[in-house]
């Protein structure tokens, strides 16, 4: 007999059926057994009747045991029917129970929001956390929102291209993981803070509408809204200005809110637009949290920032791009950009895309002449000899013939937390690391053998 999934039993109503699943509750009353089986598709309350043949066996079963069960579907009587639940007007009564394992008392109920469980303990287990009903709700959330970006994208002739995990680095502001090569010793690849070089390099090779699905890896001091490895719905398009860029985003945030969550209400549409300089005046912030009721989780207060400084002050004093090197300057101030005067009062093509107090994206509209980058290099003190080092491919493919474009970079993590009502992304990570970097699960970072790093050239200090 083929295997029935729990949602689909109302369809067998008075016939016998198989399913597969763990046990969620169990109550023995003594002659009869209930228990509420669990599978990826939803509950059902199944009974051993005192005649069943399988009475003495459910005595010995456990609640997360995992089993097989036999048995007929019938309607309850009148008086139990639970009208507002999944199977409320059935019950299985059981024939037949085949265990196919057995489990340990979890650590934690599976049976209850895991909240206030220390999170240490639901990280080291997080595949029993991961079995309680909102984190498989966060999980499925996130498909449908992702599946909901790349179908957006598709339908706007977008083309996904995968591109590598293993490069030379991207500037973005922090710092890289590092992976040493084995066969070129001394050398290493670096993990990408971003796709950025190379979505700019897929404009330059013709493709003019590029997103990703991208994981991005960033060796930074973890928050709540920061993980050391993330994921990004990235994009770039070719002859693009800076309003066509808000407005395709704009729309589809419009339309995944309409689709996915249409109980959310957006506080004002079109989005706002605030300059960086009056949101620090006005706000305080370039992030700040524009909803009329900063408690409802339900009110999205979208908000676009533009005119960022394209350089910035280190706390060491050094100058560093604002976002990142590759942002065009806003045509009033390219004169001074191009003499090197005033240089923190130079304004990049640069736009963040703010909802409920958090920074969602980042973006800008890129340089895509070998001067200027040049320019922005040289403002950033690298010398002539490390620009062609580190940046020689993107300035020399920026000589045959890249057209003007930009791009965005919407953080999944951060979208799916905030309309999950999620405190932070870790619950809408199915394993993140902790707040100091750790996989408790696996225990990673840890300790590679003598071997390894014999192989790789490489000695601990
Ligand atoms: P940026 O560095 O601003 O821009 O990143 C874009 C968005 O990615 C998310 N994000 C993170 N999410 C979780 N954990 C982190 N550590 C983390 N860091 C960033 C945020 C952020 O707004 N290449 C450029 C984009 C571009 O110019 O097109 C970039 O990566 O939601």
């Amino acid at each position: 007999m083929k295997r029935i999934y729990i949602k689909d039993l109302e369809d067998h109503i008075g016939k016998e059926v198989i399913i597969k699943g763990w046990v969620n509750v169990r109550r023995d009353q003594g002659k009869m057994v209930f228990m509420d089986m669990r599978d990826f598709s939803g509950i059902v309350q199944c009974v051993v009747l005192p005649k069943s043949p399988a009475i003495e066996i459910v005595k010995e079963v456990r609640t997360e045991w995992v089993l097989a069960i036999t048995g007929i579907v019938n309607e309850r009587p009148a008086k139990n029917i639970k009208a507002d639940i999944l199977n409320g007007n059935i019950e299985i009564e059981i024939k037949n129970i085949e265990i196919l394992n057995k489990a340990e008392t979890p650590p934690f109920e599976i049976t209850e929001d895991t909240k206030e469980v220390d999170e240490n303990v639901r990280l080291k287990y997080r595949y029993l956390d991961l079995r309680t009903k909102r984190m498989q709700e966060n999980m499925r959330a996130r498909d449908k929102i992702i599946s909901f970006f790349r179908n957006y994208m598709h339908k706007n002739d977008f083309v996904e291209i995968e591109t590598p995990i293993m490069m030379k680095g991207t500037p973005e502001g922090s710092r890289e993981y590092i992976v040493p090569s084995r066969l070129h010793k001394g050398k290493f690849y670096v993990l990408p803070q971003s796709p950025q070089q190379f979505k700019q390099l897929l404009m330059v090779a013709g493709f003019e509408k590029y997103f990703q699905i991208a994981r991005c890896m960033r060796d930074e001091d973890q928050r709540g809204d920061r993980q050391p490895e993330f994921t990004q719905l990235d994009y770039e398009m070719s002859f693009v200005e800076q309003k066509d860029v808000l407005e395709y985003t704009e729309k589809m945030f419009i339309e995944l809110v309409k689709i996915l969550y249409p109980n959310k209400k957006i506080t004002q549409i079109p989005f706002p637009i605030l300059t960086y300089k009056e949101s620090i005046k006005k706000y305080g912030s370039d992030k700040p949290d524009l909803r009329k009721n900063k408690n409802n989780p339900d009110e999205l207060a979208f908000a676009w920032i533009v005119d960022f400084p394209m350089f910035e002050k280190t706390e060491e004093g050094e100058i560093q791009a604002a976002h990142h090197p590759f942002c065009s300057i806003k045509p009033e101030d390219k004169e001074n950009f191009m003499k090197g005067e005033d240089i923190f009062s130079l304004r990049a093509n640069a736009y963040d895309l703010v909802l409920n107090g958090y920074e969602l994206s980042s973006g800008s509209i890129r340089i895509h002449d070998r001067e200027e980058q040049k320019q922005v290099f040289k403002l950033l003190g690298i010398s002539e000899e490390d620009q062609q080092k580190k940046f020689g491919h993107i300035l020399e493919a920026f000589t045959y013939g890249a057209p003007p474009h930009g791009g965005f970079a919407p953080g999944i993590d951060r979208v799916v937390m905030l309309l999950q009502n999620e405190p932070n992304i870790r619950e809408v990570i199915a394993f993140p690391k902790t707040g100091e970097g750790r996989d408790l699960m696996m225990n990673a970072p840890s300790e590679i053998s003598k071997k390894q790093l014999k192989e790789l050239g490489l000695k601990i200090e």
